[in-house]
């Protein structure tokens, strides 16, 4: 499995011969203007939820690559209104594309879209296939139903939280969803594209590596294999 970070909740993901986007926002993010939007390639662009700083790109990359968006049904309905084609996937459901499984999981947060149209519920995915299997929690607070993950899927080899606290989680309720999907290995995202989200990233390291677990904070534009 081999993920490229392109900013704050923003992941390119290569696994079991698909390409994936996660929650695109590049261009208005400018951490990320080393990024060129037009050189994304995706299969599946897929989003947690509505609010622009997770669906900002996407548009422009779907069109760019023909790739379907997964999300909500609301989060679809609303691309597909703009004669963007997606599929609705929503929580508790899976989709297995060739050997590729998605399945929509729990967050707690909220999902309006960007024009202010409610977006329904926002959702976390957890995502295997070729052996390998990763939850993205989207935007989300910690939660009980996070126990759930490792009952119901395949054991985790990554998590990508959020752990910039004030929208989501901080570094404290993450190293507590670690425990509780069973993951030790966490990929972090959701911090440093805003002020109120600015975080110590030695200090959260730290909180991780204290309580058995590994903190990753990739570089913008970064590609390792995982
Ligand atoms: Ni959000
Ligand atoms: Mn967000």
């Amino acid at each position: 499995m081999k993920i490229t970070y392109y900013g704050h909740s923003c992941f390119g993901i290569q696994l079991a011969g698909k390409k994936l986007i996660v929650d695109p926002f590049i261009t208005p993010n400018p951490l990320a203007s080393n990024i060129d939007v037009n050189a994304i390639g995706a299969d599946i662009i897929l989003l947690t939820h509505g609010h622009a700083d997770h669906v900002a790109d996407a548009a422009q990359i779907a069109k760019n690559t023909g790739g379907t968006i997964i999300s909500t049904y609301e989060v679809v309905d609303w691309f597909g209104q703009q004669k963007i084609e997606g599929h609705p996937l929503n929580h508790g459901g899976k989709l297995t594309l060739d050997g590729l499984t998605l399945k929509c999981v729990n967050a707690i947060h909220s999902s309006t879209l960007p024009d202010g149209t409610p977006g329904g519920n926002p959702a976390g995915f957890v995502i295997w296939g070729d052996g390998k299997c990763i939850y993205i929690a989207g935007d989300t607070a910690l939660t009980l139903d996070m126990q759930l993950i490792p009952r119901i899927c395949p054991p985790l080899d990554l998590a990508i939280l959020p752990i910039g606290d004030n929208f989501t989680m901080g570094v404290d309720d993450a190293v507590m969803a670690a425990d509780f999907v069973q993951c030790p290995q966490v990929l972090g995202c959701h911090y440093d594209t805003f002020p109120p989200i600015a975080i110590d990233k030695e200090k959260a390291k730290r909180a991780f590596s204290d309580n058995g677990k590994e903190l990753i904070l990739m570089e913008i534009g970064a590609t390792r294999e995982f």
